[in-house]
């Protein structure tokens, strides 16, 4: 297995086989090895096809074996592309599918390559933080000219084979090929093999010339502008670096230079954040105890009950899909409103030229509407969206109890309220699932699916399925006040409250987050999503939890009127039909007022400390989510945080943050935060989990 070995006449046909993209994992490298050395020593072979078995020739590196030892081990990437190289008979890559990253590499060190029209090339590397390590960099550039290959190196986007075999003097592709492609290829091979026999030099990309007219001028400019496009991650000016290399140095000199920058960007924390996020897309749709065999149940229908800001973002994301949609509503007019905002969004899109106007038409035609439950009792799943008060909860569940049709998946989108109680509800709590999306639902990535305690595990694993098909990251939450991602930010909003009775401005705090990279400040996005639904929560949730201490800052700004942005005031001023956060004397003076009637005298707060007291706030309740089992592993909770609440990408999440700065340092920084008579000695108590994982030397993630 990894690759396989057939003679078609004198020729030798190579084809990996490791679905499901043949990664170029241990296994295949070992297989494509000695079939070359077979095919070289073989008298009866003239030329070998390398090609890729199913419906990829190869896209890369294997995942499964990231970080292994097998990942590198002899004969790695690099020995296979020598082997390939240097084979004294022609081989000839037929890119019958899918060719990226080594998988593209590898193709650039065979001596002829012949393609399928409509493949997607590319090398990704980038959006893992790193470069193409395997000649990448020096190949490309010579078979594609500098400024088409730096694009593709620093982009990652995929580019259509045919779209590159039409760029003038490339070199990448011989031949595309409209028919049977392995049998062109073998038919491609012998012609060449005879020229090499008659006395022609097998060619080879690295004898290619890689030369710029203007190259000082065109690497300043390509710096300048990959400067701008990443800010927080080194990987692109070094993709510039190692394309410049191939400009500048001989083609091994060139290629070790690419293996230094590699390596470097290997052990980034940047990169590691992105390979982190990585897998940690992928781990998320793994539920520990609902095996992937799972069988789903089928959705052709959805249901929406509730057609307001949530219902109809929900709606949209199944519009998208193609899936039909009912909305109910009590009162036409609720509906009426909710289909023109559905509308509104979309021809917004075709405005900005995102969709065109036949798909708007065929999504709207998707969506229907009604009054009555009868018309939504054969729907497959449906999701309650209605106010977030348990008496109205209950009536709808207690409905769709008695209409709906045997086996459909009665969802909540509730972002606070008991999923167990609501399963109660009903005679069928294993039906019962939360499925908490993020304003604006059709927007945001995040999908926290809430597990009752008896939800089936059919129901868990059809909802995972049906969120990939909706493009969410949908992440397992049990059941607790606020689920993963809210219950964590209230702890989050508490810090911020306790910073400004202690001497912050909400300028203050949110610059020192936005520096650290929060796409915004705790205040700017409370003036964002409404500071009223805080304020609602924190009635509730307080009067329930009656120790826990909270700055009463927030509460003062809401009985001020200042809800945010849609008050047109909140923690900022705002001018008319503008969403710029201008400092407000009238806040500052209400928290100096605040502050002084406390007694507290202020002192300047750094921003290193601003930082760590949101962000180890956010850990501390972190762990002891994992701990209770709420999450199931950390890298959950980080996908929660980089998908749903707007945390820094090159930081990875949370817990992968604090597993960079160190357990042991977080600990210790909390210890010191626990001191301050002003701030929650109890919450700061390191988190048991976060303790023993310290104390052993161990991380999160
Ligand atoms: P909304 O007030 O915009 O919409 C609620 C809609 O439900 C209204 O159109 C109302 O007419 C309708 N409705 C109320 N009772 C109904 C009933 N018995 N039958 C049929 N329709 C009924 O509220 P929003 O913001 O859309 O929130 C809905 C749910 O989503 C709540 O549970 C909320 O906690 C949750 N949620 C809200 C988020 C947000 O940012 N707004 C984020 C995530 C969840």
């Amino acid at each position: 297995m990894g690759a396989h070995y057939e003679q078609r006449g004198a020729v030798a046909v190579i084809t990996l086989d490791n679905p499901p993209v043949n990664g170029l994992g241990y296994d295949t490298r070992v297989a494509l090895a000695a079939g070359l050395e077979r095919a070289a020593a073989d008298a009866g072979v003239q030329a070998v096809v390398l090609t890729g078995g199913g419906r990829a020739f190869s896209g890369g590196a294997d995942i499964r074996e990231f970080g292994s030892p097998k990942a590198i081990a002899e004969p790695n990437l690099h020995s296979v592309i020598r082997l390939v190289e240097g084979c004294a008979k022609p081989v000839v890559a037929a890119i019958n599918g899918v060719c990226m990253g080594g998988g593209l590499e590898l193709a650039l060190s065979c001596h002829y390559r012949v393609a399928a029209a409509g493949v997607d090339v590319a090398l990704p590397e980038v959006k893992l933080g790193l470069l193409p390590g395997a000649g990448g960099t020096q190949r490309l550039p010579r078979v594609l000219g500098v400024e088409t290959a730096l694009n593709m190196i620093v982009s990652g986007e995929p580019v259509k084979s045919d779209l590159l075999a039409a760029l003038p003097g490339q070199k990448l592709f011989d031949r595309i090929e409209a028919g049977a492609l392995l049998d062109a290829a073998c038919a491609f091979a012998l012609e060449r093999a005879a020229e090499a026999a008659a006395g022609k030099p097998l060619p080879r990309v690295r004898d290619l010339k890689c030369t710029h007219p203007n190259a000082d001028a065109y690497f300043g400019f390509a710096r300048n502008t990959v400067k701008a496009m990443a800010k927080n991650f080194p990987a692109p000016n070094r993709c510039v670096d190692a394309v410049e290399a191939a400009v500048r140095q001989p083609f091994d000199a060139g290629l070790a230079t690419e293996r230094e920058l590699f390596m470097q960007l290997m052990f980034t924390p940047e990169s590691k954040a992105l390979r982190h996020a990585f897998f940690g897309e992928r781990a998320a749709s793994k539920i520990p105890d609902v095996p992937e065999d799972t069988p789903r149940r089928s959705i052709a229908r959805v249901a929406v009950i509730g057609a307001g800001t949530m219902g109809g973002g929900i709606s949209m994301n199944f519009l998208n899909a193609g899936i039909p949609v009912t909305m109910l509503e009590m009162k036409q007019d609720a509906l009426d409103r909710g289909v023109a905002t559905i509308r509104k969004n979309y021809e917004a899109q075709v405005k900005k030229g995102k969709l065109k106007q036949d798909k708007l038409d065929a999504r709207m035609a998707l969506l229907s509407t009604t009054l009555n439950y009868a018309d939504v009792a054969d729907a497959d799943l449906v999701i309650e969206a209605v106010f977030e008060e348990m008496g109205v909860k209950e009536k709808v569940f207690k409905t769709l109890d008695e209409v709906m049709k045997p086996g459909a998946i009665l969802a909540s989108n509730t972002s606070t309220l008991d999923v167990n109680q609501i399963a109660s509800f009903t005679k069928r709590p294993q039906d019962v699932v939360g499925m908490h999306f993020f304003s604006p639902a059709n927007v945001m990535k995040l999908l926290e699916v809430v597990r009752g305690a008896a939800t089936a595990k059919d129901v868990l694993a059809t909802v995972m399925t049906l969120a990939k098909k909706i493009r969410k990251t949908a992440v397992v939450s049990g059941v607790c006040d606020g689920f993963i991602g809210n219950r964590m930010i209230e702890q989050y909003g508490r810090q911020g409250g306790f910073l400004l009775e202690e001497g912050c401005t909400p300028a203050q705090v949110d610059k020192a987050a936005e520096k650290f990279g929060f796409a915004m400040g705790p205040f700017r996005m409370g003036d964002l999503a409404g500071n009223d639904i805080g304020w609602a929560i924190r009635k509730r949730r307080y009067v329930e939890k009656p120790g826990m201490r909270y700055s009463k800052t927030a509460d003062l700004l809401c009985e001020m009127g200042r809800y945010g942005q849609k008050t047109g005031a909140g923690w900022y001023d705002y001018q008319a039909g503008k969403r710029d956060a201008i400092p407000s004397d009238v806040v500052v003076k209400m928290i100096e007022d605040h502050r002084k009637s406390l007694g507290i005298t202020p002192r300047k707060i750094s921003d290193d400390e601003i930082v760590h007291r949101l962000v180890y706030s956010l850990v501390n309740e972190a762990a002891r989510i994992l701990e209770e089992g709420i999450a199931s592993k950390a890298s959950d909770i980080d996908m929660v945080y980089l998908t749903g609440y707007g945390f820094p990408l090159h930081r990875g999440g949370p817990m992968c943050y604090a597993d960079s700065q160190g357990l042991y340092n977080v600990v210790k920084t909390m210890k010191k935060f626990a001191a301050n008579p002003l701030d929650d000695a109890a919450f700061w108590q390191p988190a048991p989990l976060l303790a023993r994982l310290a104390a052993e030397g161990r991380s999160f993630t």
